[in-house]
């Protein structure tokens, strides 16, 4: 086992933090109360190449490794997650799934703009009635020869609005069940696309989360990937890697919220002495600590088994499953431990515990991720 980052990794890791520490800091509250779509920051993420850091040079990625992404994606979401969960959808799940299951030209049309950040791209599974139990698709893309046709409503929707390009989940074949799904591209423009009001969020309040609503659109055959009824396995083999990008995002929020938690211990003096010279103030900072190296350990391990081109599904599902816990348990501490300024806005605490909790939720839930790794310990 080596624990040392390469220099290349190291680069990226500073580079993401001094672009999220210099300028993301400085308008994430304003943006945040109002709900404001961070057009040019995810412009600067695009120049930084991290829109499509971990496609191939060739399709005009970064070529980067998935252990630079968690550093990046740690980086980024210690600061401001409405920013990170726009990269981690155009980079691990739409990037991902148009590169390891694309055809050619596809690949060439599609992926070439989302890899420089030209575009940006929105993954489209979740529905009123299918978020966690994803093999119950409603929306329809029937088979009419050359196109397919498209009814339905997609739900909560990352990057809804900003995105120019949909990768759409959808039931062709409903009597086959899951092996009736189809995955499609889809260009967010085409007739018959509406969308809902802009979600108002508890918590990423500024990337913009809509629903989706498909209305006899048009979508030519050639836009489908893979083979005819390969969209469920498609969805669920790109969430595998989804998964180490929220988990990152995850133990961001964590570290963020541990190193304000630790500086104000170090500078609030109660009882005649600085906040940390009180065992129960040093001992809870103790156990967030010892939950974000867990935390980081499980990410980079699932990093680096899809690196190695390992399987990792279940290391994903494990990362994801405890990065979250630990996302919302370090924020509620930290909140805790800054006492009545943590319950305001202007000390950051409140709003990476309104974060946290959203990475319990989606990609999905802390109880999807059980199921995942408790049938993973079940089978063997
Ligand atoms: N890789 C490949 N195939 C897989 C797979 C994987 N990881 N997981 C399941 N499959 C296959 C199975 O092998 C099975 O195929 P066969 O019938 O050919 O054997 C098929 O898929 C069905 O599998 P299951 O019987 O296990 O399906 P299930 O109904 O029990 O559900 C589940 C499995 C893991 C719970 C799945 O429904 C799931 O992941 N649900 C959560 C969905 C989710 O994460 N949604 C997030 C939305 S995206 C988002 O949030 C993005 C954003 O905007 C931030």
């Amino acid at each position: 086992m080596n624990f040392e980052f390469t220099e290349e990794q190291i680069m990226i890791q500073q580079s993401a933090r001094d672009y999220a520490q210099r300028e993301l800091i400085k308008d994430v509250l304003e943006r945040d109360a109002k709900a404001e779509f961070p057009t040019h920051h995810v412009k600067a993420m695009a120049d930084l190449g991290f829109l499509g850091m971990l496609v191939d040079t060739k399709y005009d990625g970064g070529g980067m490794d998935t252990v630079s992404y968690v550093l990046a994606m740690e980086e980024i979401s210690k600061v401001d997650s409405s920013v990170s969960v726009i990269m981690s959808v155009n980079n691990s799940l739409v990037c991902y799934g148009i590169e390891a299951f694309a055809n050619e030209e596809q690949k060439e049309k599609w992926l070439k703009p989302l890899a420089t950040g030209k575009k940006i791209g929105a993954f489209l599974l979740s529905e009123p009635e299918a978020g966690s139990d994803a093999t119950s698709q409603r929306t329809t893309a029937i088979d009419k020869g050359d196109h397919y046709l498209v009814n339905g409503v997609k739900n909560w929707i990352t990057s809804a609005n900003s995105a120019s390009t949909y990768l759409l989940i959808a039931q062709t074949n409903p009597e086959k069940g899951h092996k009736g799904i189809n995955v499609l591209l889809v260009d967010r423009h085409s007739p018959g696309i509406t969308l809902g009001p802009h979600e108002d969020k508890m918590g990423m309040r500024s990337s913009d989360t809509h629903s989706v609503m498909f209305t006899d659109v048009i979508v030519p055959k050639e836009n489908r990937i893979g083979e005819d009824g390969f969209g469920f396995k498609f969805a669920m083999k790109t969430l595998e890697g989804g998964r180490i990008g929220i988990a990152a995002q995850a133990l961001g929020i964590a570290s963020g919220a541990f190193e304000r938690a630790l500086q104000y211990a170090k500078d609030r003096k109660a009882f005649g002495t600085e906040l940390i010279n009180h065992q129960d103030v040093a001992f809870k900072l103790a156990k967030m600590h010892t939950r974000i190296e867990a935390a980081r350990y499980f990410c980079l391990k699932a990093a680096w088994l899809k690196d190695q081109g390992k399987p990792y599904g279940t290391a994903s599902a494990m990362a994801k499953y405890h990065a979250a816990e630990t996302a919302m348990y370090v924020t509620t501490e930290a909140v805790q431990i800054h006492g009545g300024y943590g319950y305001v806005k202007e000390y950051h605490v409140e709003r990476l515990m309104r974060e946290a909790k959203l990475t319990q939720i989606y990609e999905g839930t802390s109880e999807i991720q059980l199921m995942i790794i408790s049938r993973a310990i079940a089978n063997g």
